[in-house]
């Protein structure tokens, strides 16, 4: 008997349109949006002088012009430089490779603050999946300053969690644990790329509302996501740009998909 067919996964942009565009630029996110994306996900780190930046790396230097280390910076500094002018485009035709190379420079860092702003003022409904990064040397100063951007937002207590804009994400255990406590009403989900104990079966601690595995995991192991189901948790998965990938996580009821192309991941899904 074949398998009861399953809602199409919502597309999530990781790091924006970060196929196309720059990570983490608003040039990425706006591609995303444009795109389609149901919603956009982005790291976070705290700069020298307390703002969060979005920006994947413990350094800048892959992805800017300048060199360093975020947490020794300051946002001023950060927005002297180019966060865009490194990402090549891949060719998607012929007549692009004719074409002189597209000017993808960017100045200055995107603060979690202006990607807020954006996503208030899209015209349709688009959720946020927040990955807070280095928590642990940190001791809690990441989520702390999160709830509070996000109070000040007005998105840190919604009415309904199942319709929360925001979501906080980590692979940190005490993270997510400590982002719970200050911000109960807020989804969390769990990102790990191996089971731990009792995680294989479905069974999540209480503080984690979703499970974030790597797509690797779910080659290997698909029927998680209905064991996660059975124990009330839906399933975020990443990062999942291959159309066999997009495909298994359409069957196997996978809620949310991270792709750094929404566009094809869309038609992928349209085919699966
Ligand atoms: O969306 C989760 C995924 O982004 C985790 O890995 O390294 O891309 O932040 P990373
Ligand atoms: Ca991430």
């Amino acid at each position: 008997m074949g398998r009861v067919p399953q809602p199409t996964p919502d597309v999530v942009a990781h790091r924006g349109a970060s196929a196309h565009r720059a990570e983490h630029t608003r040039a990425a996110y706006e591609l995303a949006l444009e795109q389609g994306a149901d919603a956009l996900e982005c790291d976070i780190r705290v700069s020298r002088d307390g703002h969060l930046v979005c920006v994947h790396d413990r350094r800048i230097d892959r992805t800017s012009s300048g060199r360093g280390v975020v947490s020794e910076l300051t946002v001023a500094a950060m927005s002297a430089l180019d966060f865009g002018g490194w990402h090549r485009e891949f060719p998607e035709s012929a007549d692009d490779l004719l074409r002189p190379p597209p000017d993808n420079s960017e100045h200055g860092v995107l603060t979690l603050d202006e990607l807020l702003g954006l996503v208030r003022d899209t015209a349709r409904d688009v959720r946020l999946f927040i990955e807070t990064k280095h928590p642990v040397r940190y001791g809690g100063l990441v989520e702390h300053k999160l709830v509070a951007l996000l109070a000040r937002h007005g998105l840190a207590a919604p009415v309904d969690r199942e319709k929360s804009q925001v979501l906080m994400m980590s692979f940190s255990q005490s993270a997510v644990r400590r982002f719970r406590k200050a911000a109960p009403r807020i989804p969390t989900v769990l990102l790990f790329d191996r089971f731990r104990s009792g995680w294989r079966s479905g069974e999540l601690p209480p503080w984690a509302d979703l499970a974030g595995p790597d797509i690797r995991l779910l080659r290997r192991d698909p029927d998680f996501v209905a064991r996660a189901a059975a124990s009330g948790r839906d399933t975020y998965c990443w990062t999942v740009d291959d159309p066999a990938d997009v495909a298994l996580c359409h069957r196997a009821g996978v809620r949310f998909v991270a792709t750094n192309s929404p566009a094809a991941t869309r038609v992928h899904l349209a085919e699966s």
